[in-house]
């Protein structure tokens, strides 16, 4: 009798995904919900496969305890929890499902830029509290005809700067991977309302709005800094639903205090889980979500078909689609 794949499952993964695995004959399923990491490094070891989000941190120490391991399947995008170069050393697969959350992710970031620039959450916390305030505290900003700097135009970058033109924006791109529109998407390239010049700084500069996504590596750690955020317009905004620690949480808020923004929102912070309190959730000028940027019903369900999908392909087939490694 051939023993069976053992398939551990650690951050949640939509129901659709989890039926189609319980179906395959020789898979076994073990669901542990946000399982803490002495708990994984107890039994990471009787696993060949997992499937994660990014509330799982896989360090080389966690993977090295892995002694069963062939694939690690992250339900997403981001894959900075997860020690990539280690997993290549034990012959470990790592595998995202890249596009599967991108739409989920623009949107929410057009969602943060709409309550930034018109205090919506503020607004809502002050009627919960009994209080009704159509003053001068809640004036916003439109944002047509505003120029928004998207750094970084991979899936996610793409498509919100494709909607912000489709809302009147100019946006100006920055990806070191392009230098002209065309070489990004058609839509994009028929438009005046959009270019792509050659530094962040190019961006950043002058523009009213900027948003980043970006993965994080050391090299992006604190890329929207003091002086990059120096550069935008006067009473500009700053958006982060990329990772934390990529924008630089601290000089955006000294950047707020001292009246050169006018707000920020941050969908993902330097810890997650965070401690509280902290400045940026207190800050009366940020809008704050817990990194919900891919929580949708239709971006969980695409990534959880995705993940499986993967996972199948690669067991049942020799399959490599969505390797990273
Ligand atoms: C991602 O990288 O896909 C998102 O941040 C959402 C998640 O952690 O699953």
């Amino acid at each position: 009798m051939t023993s069976k794949t053992k398939i551990l499952i650690t951050d949640g993964l939509a129901s659709q995904g989890v039926d189609i695995l319980r179906d395959v004959a020789d898979f076994e399923i073990d669901l542990r919900l946000a399982t803490p990491q002495e708990e994984l490094a107890r039994i990471i070891g009787n696993y060949d496969a997992m499937i994660t989000r990014s509330a799982t941190t896989l360090t080389s120490g966690m993977i090295d305890k892995a002694t069963r391991m062939k694939l690690i399947v992250r339900a997403g995008t981001g894959v900075d929890n997860i020690d990539i170069p280690f997993a290549t050393t034990k012959q470990i697969a790592v595998m995202n499902t890249a596009a599967a959350n991108s739409l989920a992710a623009a949107e929410q970031t057009l969602a943060l830029l709409f309550s930034v620039v018109r205090h919506i959450p503020q607004s809502a916390a002050l009627l919960k509290s009994g209080k009704w305030d159509r003053g001068d505290t809640f004036m916003g900003y439109e944002i047509t005809g505003r120029t928004l700097a998207v750094i970084g135009l991979g899936n996610i970058g793409r498509i919100v700067a494709e909607k912000a033109v489709g809302l009147g924006m100019r946006v100006i791109g920055y990806d070191p991977k392009y230098s002209q529109a065309s070489q990004i998407n058609s839509r994009l390239a028929q438009t005046d309302n959009f270019k792509i010049v050659s530094s962040i700084e190019d961006a950043m500069r002058g523009a009213h709005i900027a948003t980043v996504h970006v993965p994080k590596t050391k090299d992006t750690i604190n890329l929207i800094n003091a002086e990059r955020v120096a550069l935008l317009h006067d009473k500009g905004f700053v958006i982060n639903c990329s990772r934390g620690g990529i924008v630089n949480e601290l000089a955006v808020i000294a950047a707020i205090d001292g009246g050169k923004l006018a707000g920020a929102a941050f969908d993902v912070f330097e810890k997650e889980p965070p401690q509280f309190p902290q400045p940026v959730f207190n800050h009366p000028k940020i809008v704050c979500a817990a990194h919900l940027g891919a929580s949708t019903f239709e971006a969980q369900e695409r990534v959880a078909l995705t993940a499986v999908s993967q996972m199948i392909g690669f067991f049942k087939c020799g399959e490599r689609t969505g390797v990273l490694n």
